[in-house]
């Protein structure tokens, strides 16, 4: 690994073509993980770093974030947005994303419509969370610029399906490109969603394990020692699966809602409410856990932890997965 990175190729996808970076690798979003800090420092290293615009408690402090990272890359980067109805935010903070002129903004959850309109009228781009065909065709037929398949095994909200399977069965059904997202740690992985029809990857835990996250250390060495197994689904931050590392806390916490919360959060009438209200407890849990020490350890991770064994700055991060894709595709891909 003696090559530096400026050295390295670029790896050209539509990813890249669109977004006019140099790697198809997005550093995800992370609830009150991401900042401007390893926004700037993945995407000046090549790939798309990207920030949750409810990691900032008021709609002015977000619009200062956006501006802290133009201030220090004129590269792109990414602003995700919740666009449900849970999200009394979205209105505003989709409007700081145009008077800012975000270059891309990736949605999670509800319909994106309105996001994709307005984003598209300022000539910025849209990609969409989604873990089935049926939503990923809605998103399409919307107008979105790619879909970001979150398979199994993902940090955060994990889908239901494996990347094995998920991948290409999106890519035989959609025209847009799709970005894989769930476990990708190392290269390889890279290399192996590419076969299977990804334009890039959107990676989340490998980049908790990284000096520029500002998170507990006791929380990067949990994801260091973690192996896949340890990680588990439990529906008691927001109401639907998260991934968590098993620790003591969640395991005595339960991953499991009470059947009334379930029904509440079904019913038309108290499903908003409810929603907000479990989100709202779930994430002073994880805020903790974040900011620790505390022994009430809940700590969100995909089972991409199990390839995870040091913490390295996010430059070198993007470094090491492009090299170790680039030897694969050097010896298997690109064969005559
Ligand atoms: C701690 C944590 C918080 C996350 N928060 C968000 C979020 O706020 N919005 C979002 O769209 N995705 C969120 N994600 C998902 C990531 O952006 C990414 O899709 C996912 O982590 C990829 O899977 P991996 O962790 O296995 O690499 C989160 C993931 C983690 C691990």
């Amino acid at each position: 690994m003696n090559a530096k990175l400026s050295d390295l190729k670029t790896i050209e996808t539509a990813v890249t073509k669109l977004m006019g970076c140099q790697y198809p690798i997005i550093a995800g979003p992370m609830f009150l993980i991401s900042d401007p800090n390893l926004v700037v420092a993945v995407s000046e290293a090549g790939g798309i770093g990207a920030m949750p615009s409810l990691n900032w408690r008021t709609a002015e402090e977000f619009r200062k974030a956006i501006r802290e990272v133009k201030a220090k890359t004129k590269k792109p980067f990414a602003i995700n947005l919740i666009v449900n109805q849970a999200n009394p935010r979205l209105k505003t903070d989709l409007d700081i994303c145009v008077e800012e002129k975000v270059p891309l903004v990736i949605t999670s959850l509800g319909n994106p419509k309105e996001t994709i309109a307005q984003m598209h009228a300022i000539g910025s781009k849209v990609f969409c969370d989604v873990t089935n065909l049926a939503y990923a065709k809605k998103v399409e037929s919307l107008g979105a610029d790619a879909v970001i398949a979150v398979s199994s095994g993902a940090g955060g909200h994990a889908g239901p399906t494996s990347a094995l399977v998920l991948i290409p069965y999106l890519k035989r059904n959609l025209s847009i490109p799709i970005i894989a997202a769930g476990g990708v740690s190392i290269g390889a992985q890279i290399a192996a969603l590419r076969l299977l029809g990804a334009e890039g990857v959107q990676v989340g835990t490998r980049f908790i394990a990284c000096t520029e996250a500002k998170v507990d250390e006791a929380y990067k060495q949990a994801i260091i020692h973690s192996e896949p197994e340890d990680i588990m689904l439990t529906k008691k931050i927001s109401g639907t699966p998260v991934s968590v590392i098993k620790t003591p806390y969640t395991e005595k916490m339960g991953f499991e809602i009470s059947k009334i919360e379930a029904y509440l959060l079904k019913n038309s009438r108290t499903k908003k409410a409810m929603k907000m209200a479990r989100t709202y407890l779930g994430s002073l849990a994880l805020k903790k856990s974040i900011l620790g020490p505390t022994f009430k350890e809940v700590w969100s991770a995909g089972e991409g932890v199990g390839l995870i064994q040091s913490v390295e700055p996010a430059a070198v991060i993007i470094e090491t997965l492009v090299k170790e894709y680039l030897a694969i595709g050097n010896s298997r891909l690109h064969e005559k």
